[in-house]
């Protein structure tokens, strides 16, 4: 079993205003190692806008955001992700151009600070550590492949590898499985569960489909007009009657 005592983040009351609109409303999540926790509310309820004020993508109106304790409210994003806090970006970061084993390669030189050799020095510079990257993800097959080429579902895989270069230490994904078919969403979240058992890693997603989110979820917030309504395990979660009501029509 999981050790759930530990909380590696937590935010206070943190609310991001946009004019009059509360997008995100005095929002405390609590958020325990090892957990893997969805979000899910209906469209524009203020998912991925938490997500964004959290990793500091979007500034925060007011509240807290808390990384194992420290107070990481105002550190920029890059900083936030060498702590170990890292969002998964999907598609638009990913060098179409360039070879599975190019991208990450340069997550990996990027990561290891050496920002002024952008370009590897040797075309097999950090090789075995792509290689395992890409090995994690399951498409070590399509290392000589373009980025352009990749199927949806194996860009996505791509995306994850680049992110996990930076060795998150909690993972947020917003709708992975968005636009990729239902075998392969589960495919998706399987090898993203097992990784997060491997690498001891924590993960936050955002996810509309209920199938998965009841199947791979420990715990599970609810978000409406940019509060929290509820956050239990799922079980508990089916019987709240906002959830089905308003969200799963009624029925599970
Ligand atoms: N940059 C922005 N400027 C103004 N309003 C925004 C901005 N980003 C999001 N919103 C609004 O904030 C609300 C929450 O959006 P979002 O976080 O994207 O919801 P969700 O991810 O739950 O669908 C929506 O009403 C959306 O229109
Ligand atoms: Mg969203």
């Amino acid at each position: 079993m999981k050790n759930m005592n530990e909380t590696v983040l937590k935010t206070e009351k943190l609310t991001k205003n946009f004019g009059a609109l509360k997008a995100v409303n005095e929002v405390d999540l609590d958020i325990k190692r090892g957990e893997i926790r969805a979000i899910i509310g209906p469209n524009g309820a203020g998912k991925s806008t938490l997500m964004d004020l959290i990793v500091n993508r979007t500034l925060s109106s007011s509240g807290k955001v808390l990384l194992r304790g420290q107070d990481i409210t105002h550190k920029k994003p890059f900083k936030i992700a060498n702590m170990g806090l890292c969002k998964c970006f999907q598609i638009s970061r990913l060098f179409s151009g360039l070879t599975c084993f190019e991208n990450v390669q340069i997550a990996l030189i990027k990561k290891h600070g050496k920002v002024y050799c952008f370009r590897p020095q040797r075309p097999d510079y950090l090789g075995d550590e792509v290689m395992e990257l890409l090995d994690s993800v399951g498409i070590s097959g399509q290392a000589k492949e373009k980025a352009a080429f990749l199927s949806y579902g194996d860009q996505r895989r791509l995306e994850i590898a680049i992110t996990l270069a930076l060795s998150p230490q909690v993972l947020f994904l917003d709708e992975p499985t968005a636009g990729v078919a239902r075998g392969e969403g589960y495919a998706l979240m399987s090898m993203v569960r097992d990784l997060a058992v491997k690498r001891d890693m924590t993960l936050l997603f955002i996810e509309h489909d209920m199938d998965i989110v009841f199947n791979y979820a420990d715990q599970i917030s609810v978000m409406e007009h940019g509060r929290l309504i509820a956050t239990d395990v799922p079980s508990q979660i089916r019987e709240n009657e906002f959830v089905k009501q308003a969200y799963l029509g009624g029925e599970i």
